[in-house]
């Protein structure tokens, strides 16, 4: 299935998942809650109060308040975190509204309507069942019911405390004041057994949502002892799931044994064991539970860690770069190299120009290592070559191949300008910077000539040839000193030094604001 198509299934599958719980949300309420005047927790916990103070009916307002909540989430959090609350209110509304019509027109109205009797404890039962099981299926599609998982949502994203202590305080808070709705008509004793009712509905609602979701997470591990264990590993590759292959020793016989390692979801655990049976039904196999598995496909780390500097990935591997550009930034940020973040490929160069050529490995490593980061590009441009070596600057000699010959390169320089008067020239280096979702460019230009012969033996590259506006000098007879001050490179760097410092100290005045 192309992935298109999977992501629009998994999305319609979410929403039908998502449909269908409700109606158990809304049964559960409207069946046992509601009738039994039961204080719970949530927006919907508040829409009961209004409910059984003044008559007004729960699915109006769920809806207003659920509006209201909704307006400063899409400001807070976006819109994609709200379509799909938006439709888990629409639709429980709705759905709401049905139920209760449907029993006023057969029962006259909700309270007549007792299916477990006079027995309030098994409506508390029921309904909390039924709102754990419904939250849990709609939790585990990424769909909400809006109420106070936005004002936690909200909370979350500017404080660290979980979603659930946000949830609980909330959730007592509203169940307490229900005392104060009922004390009048049922006196105070009556008045506790509502807020005890309500915090039932609270603990069962709330296990029995942990218990569906984490039914769906719940991660097995199996370690597969067998002589076949190729065959293995590549049927359960084949089938999709990532397999490890680890050395190991059967002490007893002093023999290598290979040991397969696999998590997995718990739900595929009965396909690994039949794939494992048809290969070598007298594999050695342990399967036990684990606590939690992070990573690609499972679930990320919570853990927030107090990361200081923020790291940028310069996509180069040259130690002489990343030590010129580490002086400059200084220690502000953590700069990696490609090895670093375990890029090895070649990156791409293909455009005709030295900032087309920067943006383009910036972009590389954004898209597939997903640092922010930047990249340079640098080229020796001579006026009477309209613009040569250009792009081709460390290519020269062998255009288009894989050469990195400087002695090739100057040779054929100095070949094609002798018989040009004009030997001006210039150095530029582009450096494509990707950072906080911006992408920003930076030139470095240093003005000169080229030299008639080679002079110097410093420096590297055309060094040799190329004399820097306001000296007599080749590069490569400055010294290292001068031609760090003045270099194109420098030029650059210190460009992207700058904006990089102005952005950490507002960000520190922000911070101390
Ligand atoms: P890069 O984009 O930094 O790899 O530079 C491309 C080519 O330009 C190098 O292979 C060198 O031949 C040349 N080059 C870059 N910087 C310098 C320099 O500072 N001096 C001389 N040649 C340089």
């Amino acid at each position: 299935m192309s992935s298109v198509r999977k992501y629009f299934s998994s999305e319609i599958g979410d929403y039908v998942y998502i449909s269908l719980a409700l109606i158990i949300y809304a049964v559960g309420v409207t069946f046992f809650i509601l009738p039994y005047e039961i204080a719970t927790g949530g927006v919907t916990g508040i829409c009961s109060l209004i409910y059984y103070a003044t008559g007004f009916e729960v699915q109006n307002s769920y809806l207003i308040i659920n509006a209201f909540l909704l307006v400063l989430a899409i400001k807070i959090l976006g819109w994609k975190f709200c379509l799909k609350t938006i439709y888990g209110v629409l639709l429980l509304t709705l759905y709401l509204w049905i139920l209760q019509r449907l029993i006023e027109s057969q029962y006259g109205s909700l309270e007549n309507l007792r299916l477990v009797g006079d027995q309030t404890f098994m409506a508390v039962v029921i309904g909390a069942l039924c709102e754990g099981i419904a939250l849990g299926i709609s939790f585990t599609r990424n769909g909400s019911t809006g109420g106070t998982d936005i004002i936690a949502a909200v909370v979350n994203k500017f404080r660290d405390v979980s979603l659930g202590q946000i949830l609980m305080i909330l959730d007592l808070v509203i169940i307490s004041s229900s005392y104060f709705v009922f004390v009048d008509r049922i006196g105070s004793v009556g008045a506790w057994q509502k807020i005890v009712f309500g915090v039932t509905v609270l603990v069962i609602s709330g296990v029995t949502l942990d218990y569906v979701v984490n039914r769906n997470r719940q991660s097995v591990q199996f370690m597969i002892f067998s002589r076949n264990y190729r065959a293995i590993a590549t049927k359960l590759n084949e089938k999709g799931f990532g397999v490890t292959v680890l050395d190991g020793m059967g002490w007893y016989t002093k023999t290598e044994r290979k040991v397969i390692v696999v998590l997995v979801k718990k739900r595929n655990s009965l396909n690994i064991q039949r794939y494992i049976k048809q290969i070598d039904p007298y594999a050695f196999v342990s399967l036990s539970y684990v606590q939690g598995v992070y990573g690609e496909g499972f679930d990320l780390m919570k853990a927030k860690i107090n990361q200081t500097k923020p790291t940028l990935v310069f996509a180069t591997n040259n130690k002489h770069k990343l030590e010129e550009v580490m002086a400059i930034i200084g220690d502000q940020f953590e700069i990696r190299s490609l090895e670093e973040v375990g890029c090895r490929v070649e990156i791409p160069e293909t455009s005709d120009t030295l900032q087309g050529n920067a943006l383009q490995k910036a972009q590389f490593i954004k898209k597939y290592y997903g640092f922010d980061c930047f990249a340079d590009d640098t080229g020796l441009i001579c006026d009477a070559l309209n613009g040569e070596p250009g792009v081709h600057t460390a290519r020269y000699a062998d255009v288009g191949g894989q050469g990195h010959d400087s002695q090739a390169n100057m040779a054929k320089l100095l070949k094609n300008l002798s018989d040009k008067d004009d030997r001006s020239a210039h150095f530029q280096t582009s450096i494509a910077l990707i950072y906080k979702g911006e992408t920003i460019i930076f030139d470095g230009v240093v003005n000169g000539t080229i030299a008639t012969e080679k002079h110097g033996d410093m420096g590297f590259g055309y060094d040799p040839i190329f004399i820097p506006e306001g000296y007599d000098r080749t590069f490569a007879e400055l010294s290292s000193d001068i031609k760090n001050t003045i270099s194109h490179r420098a030029r650059a760097v210190q460009q992207l030094c700058e904006y990089l410092k102005k952005d950490t100290t507002s960000n520190a005045k922000q911070r101390r604001k």
